[in-house]
């Protein structure tokens, strides 16, 4: 009797971890689709903010963040891209991510912010 009260209890703590956001899933993703322009550590400074007017790219440490304030918001901003949304279209959408994936994102870049 214990061991299927084990097995059951395993179960449980098993099912919400799995399904859980990952931000290390989130970081492999955030490294091929974001870290060309938000940089390998999110300060704002990949090669193309490089070419870019100093200030151009968010830092995503400190921000300041115009319409991403929240986790829901931020989700809105890589499912719609910059250019939905009023900001700089050079912010592009998380084209193909799926909500999965997009909830890992999330999960990584919140948590970068200080
Ligand atoms: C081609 C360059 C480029 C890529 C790739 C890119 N971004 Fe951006 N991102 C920008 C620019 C430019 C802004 C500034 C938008 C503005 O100020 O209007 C920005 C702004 C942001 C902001 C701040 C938005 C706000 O509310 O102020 C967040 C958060 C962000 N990006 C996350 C991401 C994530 C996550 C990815 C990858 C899925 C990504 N970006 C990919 C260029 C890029």
């Amino acid at each position: 009797m214990h061991r299927a009260a084990t097995i059951v209890l395993a179960a449980l703590l098993f099912i919400p971890l799995t399904s859980r956001a990952d931000a290390a899933k989130g970081k492999t993703s955030y490294d091929q689709r974001c870290a060309s322009c938000h940089g390998p550590t999110g300060a704002g400074d990949g090669p193309v903010a490089a070419s870019l007017p100093p200030g151009t790219v968010r830092n995503l440490h400190t921000g300041p963040f115009k319409f991403a304030t929240d986790a829901a918001k931020l989700k809105e901003l890589l499912q719609k891209g910059g250019a939905a949304l009023g900001l700089n279209p050079l912010m592009p959408p998380a084209a193909g991510a799926s909500d999965e994936e997009l909830g890992h994102l999330v999960e990584y870049v919140m948590s970068l912010r200080k």
